[in-house]
């Protein structure tokens, strides 16, 4: 497995450019299972997440071709059965359910494992489409859905943690094709949806209300090809903006949508960095001392959970006493063991972090355990004095296009070790 070494306390300057996002790259290219005629996406991130995902739709029996960042996709004649193998891999295979069951009336999916970061339920996934008509039984480990015919109804998808983003994805993806209306209450707000949901309408659909809590569909017979460019990956703008406050003199990321990371640019003006946006950059430089913060993860528009790991990176060396409050995956601290390695300073109590900041991070040998924190880990590795070895990278190489090479190409002293 290899390893990502860095040498630390080299200030990163310059820009990068931000790739399409992974978490609207996925259910996009699970909706090209809704039509039989060609769709063509621009901007795919070379991702293992991705990589997988069009496994799934060749397994399913679509004609998958991909030139750089362009994937097109042909499911003219799929099956509903998806391949253990592949799905196991990705807990985000479960976003082939909803348009399974949209186009053949049925769908058997291995039911998604859960993962470091918590417990990952889709039971309002499975209510959304009982509420549609279709009969749900789990057995020997897989999701099985079938439905005569799909009806259009009124869902309400909030659960106690709050919206579901795939969730919402995979009822809207099987209620574009329903007979009548559905009305989906308690929806995720996320680009991401907004970005299916417009695709969706590109194939014909007929979706109203994309980034509000209410979607109303009206169901059609059926949908035709279309041409999408995947919009910017907002959670690796954000780490990127994290990497330039922990270590910069000034940096500035390119392809961006502003809005999209709002939340987190308000953070790290509040934390006491200049932050500076045009129409699709932004840049982040040192403004004096940074200040303590305190911060709740959120559904969007708040403050993103997939952003949390990073920020515990970058308070860990920010002077004053920081709180952090994961009210979306309340274990998801795995990245604070291995900061503690390196001298950071975090008490857990609960879904809170505590931390303390320090004057120096030491490097050392860390391991990555989930996406989120393994950047977390690379962004402690670029502040901390020495040389820090983050092994399991694999976990970076499904969310993130070639980190390392952008990150050296930003100045930092950075290489990947093949094993
Ligand atoms: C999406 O996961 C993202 N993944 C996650 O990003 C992200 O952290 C998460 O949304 C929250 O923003 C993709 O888009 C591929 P949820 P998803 O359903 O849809 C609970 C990353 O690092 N819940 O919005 O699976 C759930 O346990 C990944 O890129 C139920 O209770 O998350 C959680 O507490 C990690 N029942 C909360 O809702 C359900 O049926 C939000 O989960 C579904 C979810």
């Amino acid at each position: 497995m290899d390893r990502i070494r860095i040498h630390g306390g080299h200030p990163l300057s310059g820009s990068i450019k931000i790739s399409g996002s992974k978490n609207s790259a996925l259910p996009i290219l699970a909706a090209t299972l809704l039509t039989r005629e060609p769709c063509i996406i621009h901007r795919v991130p070379d991702l293992s997440d991705t990589h997988y995902m069009l496994q799934i739709l060749t397994h399913l029996g679509a004609q998958v071709e991909r030139a750089s960042g362009t994937v097109s996709v042909t499911a003219e004649k799929i099956e509903s059965t998806a391949p253990y193998d592949v799905v196991r891999r990705m807990r985000a295979s479960v976003c082939v359910l909803g348009p399974l069951l949209g186009r053949c009336k049925e769908a058997t999916v291995s039911m998604p494992g859960g993962c470091v970061i918590g417990d990952r339920p889709i039971d309002l996934h499975l209510k959304g489409f009982e509420a549609l008509g279709a009969a749900v039984r789990v057995e020997s480990g897989n999701v099985k859905l079938f439905a005569p015919k799909l009806a259009g109804a009124v869902i309400n998808l909030r659960g106690k943690f709050g919206p579901t983003v795939l969730g919402t994805d995979n009822v809207m993806m099987a209620a574009v094709l329903a007979e009548g209306t559905t009305v989906i209450e308690g929806a995720a707000q996320e680009p991401e949806v907004v970005d299916l949901a417009n695709f969706l309408n590109k194939m014909g659909a007929k979706i109203e209300g994309a980034g509000t809590r209410r979607l109303i569909i009206e169901g059609v017979k059926e949908l035709h090809g279309a041409e999408h460019d995947i919009i910017p990956d907002r959670i690796e703008a954000g780490t990127f903006l994290v990497a330039g406050a922990i270590c910069g003199k000034g940096i500035t990321i390119k392809r961006v949508e502003p809005e999209h990371v709002l939340a987190v640019t308000n953070a790290l003006n509040n934390c006491g960095f200049r932050i500076e946006s045009s129409a699709n950059s932004i840049s982040v430089s040192p403004n004096g001392d940074a200040k303590p913060l305190e911060l709740i993860t959120e559904p969007y528009p708040g403050f993103p959970t997939d952003m949390q790991a990073q920020m515990c990176a970058l308070l860990s060396t920010t002077g004053g006493i920081s709180v952090i409050t994961e009210n979306i995956f309340p274990q998801r601290y795995m990245h604070v063991a291995e900061l503690k390695r390196m001298g950071a300073n975090v008490d857990l109590e609960g879904p809170t972090a505590v931390i303390k900041g320090v004057d120096h991070l030491f490097g050392a040998p860390v391991m990555a355990s989930d996406l989120r924190a393994s950047a977390a880990l690379v962004l402690a590795g670029l502040k901390a004095d020495g040389i820090t070895e983050v092994s399991r990278v694999y976990h970076i190489d499904r969310g993130y296009e070639h980190l390392d090479e952008k990150l050296s190409e930003l100045g930092a002293h950075i290489e990947r070790v093949k094993s």
